[in-house]
Formats: C-alpha cells, structure tokens, sequence
C-alpha cells in the first residue's frame, strides 16, 4: 500500500512536473532581447520636416529637383510642407514617448545649417530648431542618434557638381565640424551618411536628385568621395573630438540580402559579386580587413574601362594613404535593410555605354510569390535579413551593428496587421541572428515614425507607424495598430505572443 501511494504520488509529480515545464517551455518560447538591446525610430529631415524656405534655411538638391521636375515625382509632390515636423517638435516626440522607444535616429538639414554649405555662415535658426528637439529628448530621456547626411546636399554645392567633386569631402568636414562643435555635447551616437549606396546610384547614375543620369561614371566619382570625406570626418573626430566629447561614429549602408537563384556555381558567384557590388562598394573600403574596394569590382570595373577605351579606370583609385585612413573608420556599422532578391549570372554583354548593372553583370529578381508591398521593390522576406546579418558578420569580423532602418509600406488605413507582421517577422529574423548566430546588433530602428515624403513615390507610400493626414492642416497624426504592436515591443523587449497582447489603448 505504501509503495503504491508512493508509486502513485511519483506519477502525479511526474506528470504535474511536465504540466509546469511545459508551461515554462510556452513562456521560455517567447522572443525577448535582452535588457541592453534598444528599440527606437528613424526619420529623416527633407521627408518629414517641411519649412523648406523658412528661417533662413538654404535651398537642398531635393528641393530644386522637386520643384523644377514635378514630372519626377509620382503624385508630382514635393517636401515643402511635408510633416511639418519643423514646428511639431513637442507633439512629435510625446508620440515617441506613447511608444516607449529608447533612441530616436533623425538626420540634420545640413542647408538649415549652412545654408549654402560653407561655413562661413552658419543659421541661427537652424541650430535653435535642433537644439529644442534635442532639449525635448533629452526631458524625455529618448538618446539622439543622428545623421549628418541624409541625401539634401545644399543646392549651392551642387553648382560645383555635388559628390562627383572631390572638395565636397572637405566641406563636408567643414560641416560635420560645425556640427561637433554645436551639438557634440548632447549627441553622442553619429552616422556620417544614409546609404550612399542609394543617393550615388539612383542620384548620379540615375535621375534621382540631382538627376546626373550617368550610370558607371558619376557614380563611382560620388562614391569615392563619400567614402573619403567619412574616412576624414571619423579621423578628425578620433582626433580632434573623441576625447573631448565622447560619442561613437558610423555609417549606414543598406543591404538587401541577395541569394543566389540556383545552386550552379555561376549563380552562387554572381549573387557574391552582387554582395560585393551594392553593399562592399562601401563596406569593404571601411569595414573589411583590407580595406579598399572589393577586388572583384576593381577587376571587372578596370576591365571594362579598357575595353571601352578608357585610359583610367572609370572606378577611381584610392591612394594607400587614403585606403589606411577610410579602413577601420568606425565606431559601429549602421545597417538599413528591408528586402531580397536572386541573383542569376548575366550574359557578359559589354556595351559600349559604361554602367554600373554591366559593370556587375548579373540579373536580379524577386519570385512572385514572396508577399507584395505598396513598394514595387519590397517583397516580404523575412529569412533574409538573417542571412545579410551573418554575411556582415562572416566577412567583416562581427562589427557592432545598429539596425538604423528597417519597415514597409502598405495601403493607408489604421488597421495594418499586415505591416504587424512584417514588423514582428523581421524581428524574428533579427533575434535569430542575434542569439542563435552570434552576429552583435545592439538596437533596431522602424522606419519610420510617421507616414513622410517617400522621394519619388511622393506621398503615394505610407511607412509610418503613425497615419499622417495630408488633408488637415494640422497634418494630424493618428497612431496604427502597428503603434500599438511597436509599443509592446519596445517596452517590454518581447514580441507578443497574440494581438490580445498589445491591443490597449496608448
Ligand atoms: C516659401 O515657399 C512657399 C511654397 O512652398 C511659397 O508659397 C512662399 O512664398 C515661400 N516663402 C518665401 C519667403 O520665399
Ligand atoms: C538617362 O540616360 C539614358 C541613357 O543615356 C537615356 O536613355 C535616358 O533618356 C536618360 N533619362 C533622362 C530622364 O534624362
Ligand atoms: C501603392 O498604393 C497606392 C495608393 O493606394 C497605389 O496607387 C499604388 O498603385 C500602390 N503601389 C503598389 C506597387 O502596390
Ligand atoms: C487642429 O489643432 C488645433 C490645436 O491643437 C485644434 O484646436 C483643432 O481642432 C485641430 N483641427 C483639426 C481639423 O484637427
């Protein structure tokens, strides 16, 4: 009898024991970063700050390419007014504060600064307009993280041929020096620049502003000058500021994954060449041990340049003085990353015209069935993300990483469950990579707070978390339902389990 009350007893522990552990399986299951892990939202100030001729404030390459090329432009809008962000500082970061984030990444007007790019005049106004959104984060503990460069190159910089002329990189330290001294004791987390992998393709090698249209040559000029005025910017900071003021410094640079669409040893190369093309363009010269462009783009950039005639390389070279100064040149890596694509080897065709797509030589696709965005160029794959994550980590030694981007449009509408699980999709992905792979992302930012002026998609593409209401003149903003999933987030570090867990009022 004993032994059977034992026996029995044993049994309820046993299963009771399975109950709890189950139990606790259900709630281990639950995705968490951990504590040091920072959520936050980005913005940038030609998309959202309207006010483009006021106070001062210089005319930028987006505001004369809009106004002179409504054509351009989808909905044939501009940013004149945009979010009005200008005058809504307070009301913009009460809505960070409903969302519990812990960093906001904005970037700076460098024409409201320097209102045609030199720094012998610097505006008052602009910085006044900083200072108070940044005395408003600063009430309410949000830490700044801010870029200096966010594709509004001053008109008057431009005249002199914007990034495809080499003393832009040192007027642009110029500004960043301006910047350092005014606001170096508040913002401690720089990016140098947003993508520039994007504002020198679609800007000089296509007909983005400033619509230089010369794809294979302009590029790589804008390019290379980038990448030597970031490599004197963080000098001078290491330098100059570092000890002084503290901080880090980076860079964004965005990074659609890109898979090879078979598993043939052409198709696996090209989609690496594709890697070393869109993203090591601008990674390998900073982030790699070697420094300097990647080898593959020397060698077919260099090839083709002959064939075609040219005595130079259409891609220019670095002196090693300058490869030294650009390689290592971070604190941190900013990523952007919102897609993929396959990659299938190209057909070695070379043309005449030189161009960066020839240049590269590969074909670049997405499959129709992956989920559709309102983006024609965002498809919803959320296994990328982890791959171009252990990528950078692979090839540049796990550089400390900051998802300074990340999000998708969809129709309007409050109710966007679809861009909920985009969100928790990707962050799914994310903390993959994070704690099963190793890779070492300290924060993630949802781009974007508020619905804003998508470039030359105009209005017509909505990626906020708040509705913005372009018909009121109040430009009111209404949070989403992804707000709302977005708050969860950020204050608990944990993605909900269900709807029911975030369907409270903020
Ligand atoms: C500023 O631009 C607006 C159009 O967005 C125009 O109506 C206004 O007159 C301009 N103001 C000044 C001072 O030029
Ligand atoms: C851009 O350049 C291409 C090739 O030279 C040309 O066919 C096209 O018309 C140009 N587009 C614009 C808007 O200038
Ligand atoms: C995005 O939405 C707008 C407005 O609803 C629509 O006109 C446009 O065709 C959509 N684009 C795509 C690629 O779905
Ligand atoms: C605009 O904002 C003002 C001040 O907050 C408010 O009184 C007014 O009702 C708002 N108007 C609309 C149309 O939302």
């Amino acid at each position: 009898m004993m032994n059977f009350i034992y026996l029995h007893c044993f049994i309820l522990f046993v299963l009771l024991h399975g109950v709890i552990s189950d139990h606790r399986n259900v709630l281990d299951s639950r995705v968490c970063f951990d504590d040091k892990f920072s959520f936050g939202v980005a913005t940038a100030s030609y998309q959202i700050e309207g006010a483009w001729n006021v106070s001062g404030k210089g005319e930028s390459i987006w505001d004369r390419y809009t106004h002179a090329h409504p054509d351009m432009v989808v909905d044939r809008s501009n940013a004149d007014v945009a979010d009005g962000s200008y005058y809504k500082v307070k009301e913009d970061v009460a809505l960070m504060v409903k969302l519990g984030i812990g960093f906001y990444r904005f970037s700076i007007a460098w024409s409201r600064i320097l209102p045609i790019g030199l720094s012998n005049y610097v505006n008052e106004d602009g910085i006044r307009y900083y200072k108070e959104l940044l005395a408003e984060l600063r009430r309410n503990h949000i830490t700044p993280v801010a870029t200096m460069y966010h594709f509004d190159l001053p008109q008057n910089l431009q005249e002199l041929g914007g990034w495809t002329n080499p003393i832009m990189a040192d007027y642009f330290v110029d500004y960043a020096r301006v910047l350092l001294d005014t606001f170096g004791d508040e913002i401690k987390i720089w990016l140098t620049f947003n993508e520039p992998y994007t504002f020198c393709e679609d800007g000089y090698g296509g007909i983005e502003a400033p619509g230089a249209n010369s794809s294979g040559f302009e590029d790589y000029l804008c390019g290379h000058n980038v990448l030597r005025a970031h490599g004197m910017v963080y000098r001078m900071f290491d330098k100059e500021y570092r000890k002084k003021i503290g901080g880090h410094m980076g860079i964004t640079l965005d990074f659609s994954w890109l898979e090879p669409a078979t598993t043939s040893v052409e198709d696996q190369q090209a989609a690496e060449t594709a890697r070393q093309f869109y993203f090591g363009w601008f990674a390998h010269p900073i982030f790699s041990k070697y420094g300097d462009y990647p080898p593959v783009m020397r060698s077919m950039i260099d090839a083709n340049s002959k064939r075609q005639g040219f005595y130079h390389s259409r891609l220019p070279y670095f002196t090693s003085k300058e490869v030294e100064m650009i390689r290592g040149a971070y604190d941190f890596l900013g990523l952007n990353h919102y897609t993929t694509y396959l990659v299938k080897h190209g057909s070695r065709r070379i043309s005449l015209q030189p161009s960066f797509i020839d240049d590269m030589n590969v074909i670049k696709f997405q499959r129709d069935e992956w989920p559709k965005t309102n983006s024609s160029w965002l498809k919803v794959v959320p296994w990328g993300f982890r791959k171009a994550l252990n990528w950078v980590r692979v090839n540049y030694r796990n550089p400390k990483t900051l998802i300074t981007e990340n999000g998708v449009a969809f129709e309007r509408g409050l109710h966007d469950t679809k861009r909920v699980n985009y969100i928790d999709s990707y962050l799914r992905s994310l903390h993959a990579a994070i704690h099963q792979d190793g890779c070492y992302v300290i924060g993630y930012a949802y781009w974007s707070l508020l619905d804003n002026f998508e470039w030359t998609r105009g209005f017509s593409e909505r990626f906020g978390l708040h509705e913005v209401d372009y018909q009121s003149p109040n430009l009111t903003r209404t949070p989403r339902l992804s707000a709302k999933y977005f708050t969860s987030v950020a204050k608990t570090g944990c993605l909900p389990n269900s709807y029911a867990d975030y369907t409270y009022d903020i």
